[in-house]
């Protein structure tokens, strides 16, 4: 039997599934060890009370053969996709209709997913450091060429550094698919309204299209940075956006999230015909999935319900004071650390030029502290290191006295 060549070509394990590797090898010889983490993005409080009562009358729904569900619309119930564009989008203005929203298990699946959409040579466009989900899935589609030991050798990265604020720049060579993320995994820095509006008109001019992730969304507090790409003229034709419910309202372990694909962003074929993004994905979600869970869609809607809101904002609020103080103890500790502010990341740089890895397994070792090293999110990453500010608020503290100790 012959494999997908693309597959074998990967480097050997996906980022955070190394870490995990990493941090249970460490936990297997040392397991006195107390170790926090600040690694993974995975939210720690339990789901809220308008959430849980939701899920719970759900599943007595599917307990009773007058609200028994079978099979989901594989889009997604309308109930939730009119909550989604009431809420996500209407109250902001933007005009999004239901029929345009897909309903899912998760973002990570969606985005790697959707490269399907593309010519197996379309050329891809990432920041550099990226959520490495954009660009491994795009490796299996064999749109990344060779891994050289550090970059793939067909991808267009554009370099996120300290001198132009974390923001990616218009790249030289044209994209056909532009990968964006704001707030940003891993940097933690934010496209303004202007900057957003310069890759809208680039992809317009290019006719490139735009996989815009904004899974952070919620973690906005500045008044004036856009939530949704949709907020800039011109955007329905050429960008596609992704949410999630996991870091909104603590989904990480129940799974769902959406993506917009509005009717008008279309993609070509060599003959040149036209074809709608939106159809092309309705009809590979209808092959491949059977969609997300009826009990955990009901648990979505509950979070647009005004109890839901409330309490979603107040998650959100907990995990936003621990980023606070954690840019407090890292700035006592005379680190460079961007993000945290509209971002539950924080990008820390390393000290005393210390590689990425290096200081992941000193931070290991001596503090029994995981972070997710920068290195592994692209090679503009090396010499940073990532922390989430998802951890237990009294932990997050412990976290930054035992780092300062280390320091
Ligand atoms: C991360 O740590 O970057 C996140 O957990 C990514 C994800 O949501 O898959």
């Amino acid at each position: 039997m012959r494999i997908n060549k693309h597959n074998a070509g990967l480097p050997a394990s996906y980022l955070f599934a190394e870490i995990a590797r990493r941090v249970a090898a460490y936990k297997a010889a040392h397991p006195e060890a107390d170790v926090i983490s600040l690694g993974i993005g995975d939210v720690t409080r339990p789901l809220s009370p308008a959430v849980l009562g939701a899920l719970h009358t759900a599943v007595d729904d599917m307990g009773r053969a007058e609200t028994f569900h079978g099979y989901g619309p594989e889009q997604g119930y309308a109930f939730l996709r009119e909550a989604v564009a009431e809420h996500d989008y209407r109250s902001r203005g933007v005009d999004i209709s239901p029929d345009d929203i897909f309903i899912s298990d998760g973002a990570k699946s969606d985005l790697g997913n959707f490269q399907e959409l593309f010519a197996p040579d379309s050329v891809i466009a990432v920041a550099d450091p990226v959520y490495p989900v954009y660009v491994d899935s795009n490796a299996m589609g064999g749109r990344a060429g060779q891994w050289t030991g550090a970059v793939w050798d067909k991808v267009v990265y554009l370099p996120c550094t300290a001198e132009n604020g974390f923001a990616p720049e218009l790249p030289l060579r044209v994209p056909e698919v532009i990968y964006l993320c704001s707030p940003n995994n891993p940097t933690g820095s934010t496209l303004s309204r202007e900057q957003l509006a310069a890759w809208v008109a680039y992809a317009r001019e290019h006719q490139a299209v735009i996989l815009y992730d904004s899974a952070y969304e919620a973690y906005i507090s500045d008044p004036d940075l856009p939530h949704s790409i949709y907020e800039i003229e011109g955007a329905r034709e050429v960008a596609v956006e992704f949410r999630s419910f996991s870091k909104t309202a603590g989904f990480t372990g129940l799974r769902c999230a959406y993506a917009v694909i509005p009717r008008e962003v279309r993609g070509t074929v060599a003959e040149g015909a036209l074809y709608s993004l939106r159809d092309l994905w309705l009809r590979r979600q209808t092959t491949k999935y059977n969609g997300c869970p009826y009990i955990v869609q009901k648990a979505a809607a509950a979070v647009y319900t005004p109890e839901g809101r409330e309490e979603t904002r107040a998650l959100v609020r907990g995990y936003m004071d621990n980023a606070t103080a954690m840019r407090a103890a890292l700035a006592l500790m005379g680190l460079r650390a961007s993000g945290g502010e509209n971002a539950p990341y924080i990008w820390v740089g390393t000290p005393r030029g210390a590689s990425s890895w290096d200081f992941f397994q000193l931070l290991l070792e001596k503090a029994h502290l995981v972070c997710t090293p920068g290195a592994g999110f692209g090679p503009s990453g090396e010499g940073y290191v990532r922390l989430t500010s998802f951890g237990d608020p009294l932990r997050t503290l412990e976290a930054m006295d035992r780092m300062r100790s280390v320091l």
